[in-house]
């Protein structure tokens, strides 16, 4: 029997250099899976060297804020956020927290405004709306019935409906054909937080862009984190001029400093980068390989779907003694415990990049079959708030 682990055993732990396919704690090397790095990018010359061509021109800080200083940088950052997202204009926040308090808490001051959010939509959204003091209500996770039911009763106010693009802790799309139907029916502004969506369908685009049938249009506001796949850290909102120029106006972004200039300048250079190679093919391959693998080994990946590169997996036992047992064999994967989520929810959150090589993917999946025989977790997961 292992001795019960502490917060501190697990999080919070010491990483001797860069976290990619592989990470580094006490002088091991590790297969690493929690790396958000999608494409495997944080350390690819080209981005580093613009980074630091940033330092050289701009120093280390922005100094002031973005409301005064707008370099050339920022300004290109914008550009290309909307044309990923084929947008008007954008805005860069500190953190993809304070981009999701930021534009909601802009939204509030939209007349009669009434917030319908996705259960499983993340802490900085929630919080941001219950610190607005609007009405809101939550609706199922994916539930479209239930949405379709609140949007119905409360058509004399202003709804603003909030989803994540890519749900962080299971790994499952937003069923954005079905909201983009709802909103042929009844009046909305649809707010998507695509942290983890963001060019993950293919390297230029955005959720819209995964479904056919969907288009890009049908998403009025896109919040977002530059430490995702764009390898930096910081966040962002497109929305129309008018949108934008609201938010520009919240506390958030006028009395907080901006990103440092070599943050900026490296989602720039991933953002380049990422539009003139073609790294959706391998990260693609490495999803599906996986999927496949744990498909066959009757590994359950709860409600991870498609080209998500966010799986999950439940054990049938202790999380973190599972956990704990990969870190043993070399492996690093990301615990969900209780109290992030409930106690019978608590899953291994691992996330596939474009570097990792086969023979990683295949070492997860047997210590997982070694470790653990997985219990069949197909009903819908609802995180606490
Ligand atoms: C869905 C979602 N939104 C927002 C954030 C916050 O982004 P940041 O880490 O840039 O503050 C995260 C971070 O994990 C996230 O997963």
């Amino acid at each position: 029997m292992m001795k019960q682990m502490s917060f501190s055993d697990i999080y919070f732990k010491e990483h001797e250099r860069y976290i990619s396919e592989t990470a580094v704690m006490n002088g091991k090397e590790y297969h690493s899976f929690i790396s958000a790095d999608y494409y495997s990018l944080n350390t690819h010359p080209a981005i580093k060297q613009a980074a630091i061509d940033a330092i050289q021109t701009y120093g280390t800080s922005l100094s002031v804020g973005q409301f005064s200083d707008r370099s050339p940088l920022i300004k290109q950052l914008e550009a290309q956020l909307c044309a990923v997202t084929n947008m008007a204009a954008s805005c860069i926040f500190t953190s993809g927290y304070t981009a999701n308090l930021g534009a909601i808490s802009a939204t509030s001051k939209i007349d009669n405004v009434f917030y319908l959010y996705d259960k499983l939509c993340h802490a900085s959204i929630v919080s941001a709306i219950k610190s607005t003091n609007c009405g809101s209500e939550a609706f199922a996770h994916n539930d479209m019935e239930e949405l379709a039911t609140k949007l119905g009763t409360h058509q004399d106010k202003t709804i603003i409906v909030i989803t994540e693009g890519l749900y962080s802790a299971d790994g499952d799309f937003v069923d954005l054909p079905s909201i983009a139907a709802l909103k042929e029916r009844y009046k909305f502004l649809l707010y998507v937080d695509e942290a983890h969506s963001f060019v993950i369908s293919n390297t230029q685009k955005n959720v819209a862009h995964i479904f056919d049938e969907v288009t890009a249009g049908s998403i009025d506001i896109i919040s977002g984190s530059l430490s995702k796949a764009l390898c930096s850290t910081g966040g962002f909102v497109v929305a129309s001029t008018k949108m934008i120029d609201r938010i520009r106006m919240s506390r958030e972004y006028i009395f907080s400093t901006g990103i440092t200039p070599s943050n900026i300048a490296a989602s720039v250079a991933c953002l380049t980068l990422l539009s003139a190679t073609d790294r959706h093919q391998k990260l693609a391959e490495n999803i599906a390989y996986f999927r496949h693998k744990a498909k066959q080994n009757n590994i359950d990946l709860g409600m991870s779907n498609t080209i998500s590169p966010i799986f999950t997996i439940f054990p049938n036992a202790s999380c973190a003694e599972l956990y704990q047992s990969l870190l043993d064999e070399g492996i690093l994967v990301q615990p969900l415990l209780y109290p992030a989520v409930p106690k019978e929810h608590e899953r291994l959150r691992v996330l596939i990049n474009a570097a990792h090589e086969t023979h990683q993917l295949d070492a997860l999946i047997n210590s997982v079959i070694s470790k653990h025989h997985p219990h069949d977790n197909t009903e819908a997961l609802e995180l606490s708030e």
